[in-house]
C-alpha cells in the first residue's frame, strides 16, 4: 500500500489549515495512505478536521518524560493524535546534530509507543560523487537495526538524498529505482525478516512535474514531500501521479 506523506516542516499552508485539509480530505484516496505532518502544536487541529487523513509528527524525543526542556515524548504525540513520526530527517541530522545512536533510540521508543516511524536515510553530494552511496545507506540501515524491530511493527523508510532536499534538484527516476534496490538488499541483510518488504518512499524535491518519472520504474512505495506539500493542489497532483504509477 503506497504512502503519501506531507512534511510541512516549520511552515503552515498559506491557504489555512482548514481549507488545506478540506481539499486534501476530499481526494479519492484509492489505496494510498495520506499522512500530514504539521508542527507539534497543530497535531490536534489536524486530527479534529476529521478529513480521513492520518496525522504524523516530524520528530520525537528519545525519552518518555523528565527534565528535557523543549522535547516532546512519543507518548505525548500519541495523545495528540499522531500515528506516525518522521525520524532522522536530514535537517535534524545536520542542523540539530542528531547522530545515528540518538535516532536509533528514538526509533526504539517510537515503536514501543505504537507510532509508525518514517525513518529517513540519504547521502550527501560528497558521498554520491565518491560512489559510496550503497555502503553509506547500508551503514545507516545497519545502525538502525534496533531490538524493537523484532516486534514486527511497521516501519516506513524514506530515501531522501540530502542534495535533493529543498533544492529543486531531484534524483531521476532511474537513479532512485537503482538506489531503492540497494536499500532493499540492506534491509534484507540487516533487519529482521518481517521488515524485508517495508515500504520505501522517496523524498527530495518531489513535485507534480517529476512524479511520473519517479513512479515509472515501479519500485517506489510512495513519497515524503516537503515544499510541494504546502500547496494542497500540488500535493493532490502528486497523489494522482502516485495512483497512476
Ligand atoms: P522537499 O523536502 O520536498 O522540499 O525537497 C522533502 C523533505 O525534506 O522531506
Amino acid at each position: 500500500m503506497p504512502y503519501l506523506i506531507a512534511n510541512w516542516k516549520m511552515n503552515l499552508p498559506p491557504e489555512g489549515i482548514d481549507a488545506y485539509m478540506a481539499t486534501v480530505g476530499a481526494a479519492e484516496p484509492g489505496d494510498v495512505t495520506i499522512v500530514v505532518c504539521p508542527p507539534f502544536p497543530f497535531l490536534r487541529t489536524l486530527g479534529a478536521c476529521g478529513a480521513g487523513v492520518c496525522v504524523g509528527a516530524q520528530n520525537c524525543s528519545d525519552q518518555q518524560s523528565g527534565a528535557f526542556t523543549g522535547e516532546v515524548a512519543p507518548s505525548m504525540l500519541r495523545r495528540s493524535g499522531a500515528d506516525f513520526v518522521i525520524l532522522g530527517h536530514s535537517e535534524r541530522r545536520t542542523l540539530f546534530h542528531e547522530n545515528d545512536a540518538l535516532i536509533a533510540r528514538k526509533l526504539s521508543l517510537a515503536l514501543e509507543t505504537g507510532l509508525t516511524p518514517v525513518l529517513c536515510i540519504g547521502e550527501d553530494l560528497r558521498v554520491r560523487d565518491s560512489g559510496q552511496v550503497s555502503r553509506f545507506l547500508a551503514d545507516q540501515i545497519k545502525v538502525a537495526a534496533v531490538d524493537a524491530l523484532a516486534s514486527g511493527e511497521k516501519v516506513i523508510l524514506a530515501y531522501e538524498p540530502i542534495w535533493a532536499i529543498g533544492t529543486g534538484r531531484n534524483a531521476s527516476g532511474a537513479m532512485v529505482a537503482e538506489t531503492l534496490v540497494e536499500i532493499r538488499a540492506a534491509l534484507e541483510r540487516f533487519w529482521p525478516a518481517a521488515h524485508a518488504r517495508a515500504p520505501i518512499l522517496y523524498g527530495g524535491s518531489v513535485t507534480p512535474d517529476n512524479v511520473d518519472d519517479l513512479v515509472e520504474h515501479g519500485t517506489i512505495d510512495g513519497f515524503l514531500v516537503g515544499g510541494a506539500s504546502l500547496d494542497a493542489r500540488k500535493f493532490l497532483a502528486i497523489h494522482a501521479g502516485l495512483r497512476r504509477g
